[in-house]
């Protein structure tokens, strides 16, 4: 009998596009047919036990109640002075730091605390899946452009083409997922040089900062005086540390920036959790883990890309992040959706389309695979993959 007192409410979906992600049905679809789920991207090994044990002793010092709201001191001081010996730029861990819960909300803090209705925020297509929605729940519209076909470089010309007096923001993402492309400092420079003259804010999404391959350095916007000084720096302990899971990351802007910022962050998290914070600045005094990042993953990605070399796979250079993608056009004329759900369901590996991570879903033959795995993992993977 359905009673007349009770009605749940339908107010129109603020996020009416937004349906099931292609990584949670992809990851159904792996646990469903034994596949080597390498679509998601997360390690499955653990992080280092020393991390893990500081973080106990800062559970049983007693440190469990609330941090202050922008972050413990501690950890701020620490963030500070690893970015002022990477990156030559000092952030005052007073007014200019701020620890989040993950760069997801690092992300959407940064955007809520300056884009509104009526204003226009560049993203970089194919882009990381949280940004248009971000950008859509604070009331702005996307202006989606391009990385170029084939490279995914940036495309200066139709960047510059895509701003207007409306145009608030831009997001940038580098190393990039998902296609594994760096950015260099030329790329640095030619961006400031677009955005010199404007009030346009720079959100930089640095979550792969420490997984740059072949010699590179990372080419942090902290590094670069004129987009530093209109830029929000976005970073994932979750990513370096190899701890997803514990949602915790960092955002760094200067002071003026960073006060609008905190207004949104005290009211949509107020603070995270506190002994996580106490155990990542203990650890962090050892540079060592974040040093030996780039070997530990290129090695990685070597053992991958070496598998692949004698299947139909064309690789993509995989400069940066955890990923490798592939062009599969000698293997299937699926599309990519169908072609990465056959993968898993017939030769038992997940992998994601790169058609997920644009708006008009665009068949471009590609596949990414997430290379952050145990050797066996990937040993497992690449022997199911070598008969393609
Ligand atoms: C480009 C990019 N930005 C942000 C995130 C989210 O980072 P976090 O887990 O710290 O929220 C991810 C995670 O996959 C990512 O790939």
């Amino acid at each position: 009998m359905t009673s007349t007192l009770a009605h749940t409410p339908q107010p129109p979906s603020r996020l009416p596009q937004v349906g099931t992600t292609i990584f949670t049905v992809m990851s159904a679809l792996a646990a469903e047919h034994g596949a080597v789920n390498l679509g998601q991207g997360f390690p499955d090994f653990d992080g280092d036990p020393r991390l893990i044990d500081a973080v106990a002793q800062a559970m049983r010092e007693g440190l469990n109640q609330y941090p202050p709201m922008v972050g413990v001191p501690h950890l701020r001081d620490a963030i500070s002075a690893k970015l002022a010996a990477l990156y030559g730029r000092r952030y005052d861990p007073a007014t200019e730091i701020t620890v989040t819960a993950g760069a997801t909300q690092g992300i959407l803090t940064a955007v809520l605390s300056v884009v509104g209705p009526g204003d226009e925020v560049i993203v970089l297509e194919p882009c990381y899946d949280s940004y248009v929605p971000n950008i859509q729940l604070a009331g702005g519209t996307p202006v989606r452009v391009a990385l170029k076909a084939g490279t995914f470089r940036p495309d200066f010309d139709a960047i510059s083409a895509a701003i207007t007096p409306r145009t608030r923001a831009i997001i940038t993402n580098s190393p990039h997922n998902p296609s594994a492309t760096i950015w260099r400092a030329a790329d640095l420079q030619a961006l400031a040089d677009l955005l010199r003259g404007t009030e346009i804010v720079l959100i930089s999404d640095e979550v792969y900062e420490h997984m740059v391959y072949d010699g590179e350095a990372h080419a942090s916007v902290c590094a670069h005086e004129a987009l530093a000084a209109r830029a929000f720096v976005i970073s994932s302990f979750g990513k370096t540390y190899h701890v997803t899971g514990w949602k915790i990351g960092h955002v760094v802007a200067p002071a003026s920036l960073m006060a609008e910022f905190r207004k949104v962050h005290q009211f949509n998290v107020f603070t995270v959790n506190t002994p996580m914070q106490h155990g990542l600045a203990r650890y962090m005094s050892d540079p060592v883990p974040y040093y030996s990042l780039p070997a530990f993953y290129q090695r990685k990605r070597d053992l991958f890309r070496n598998g692949l070399a004698g299947t139909r796979f064309r690789l993509l250079p995989s400069e940066g992040s955890y990923f490798q993608c592939v062009d599969y056009s000698a293997i299937s004329s699926l599309p990519e959706v169908d072609f990465c759900r056959w993968l898993t369901t017939e030769i038992g590996v997940a992998a994601i389309p790169l058609s997920a991570f644009y708006e008009d879903q665009r068949n471009q033959g590609l596949a990414r695979f997430c290379f952050a795995k145990k050797d066996e993992t990937l040993t497992s993977a690449l022997d199911r993959l070598a008969r393609l």
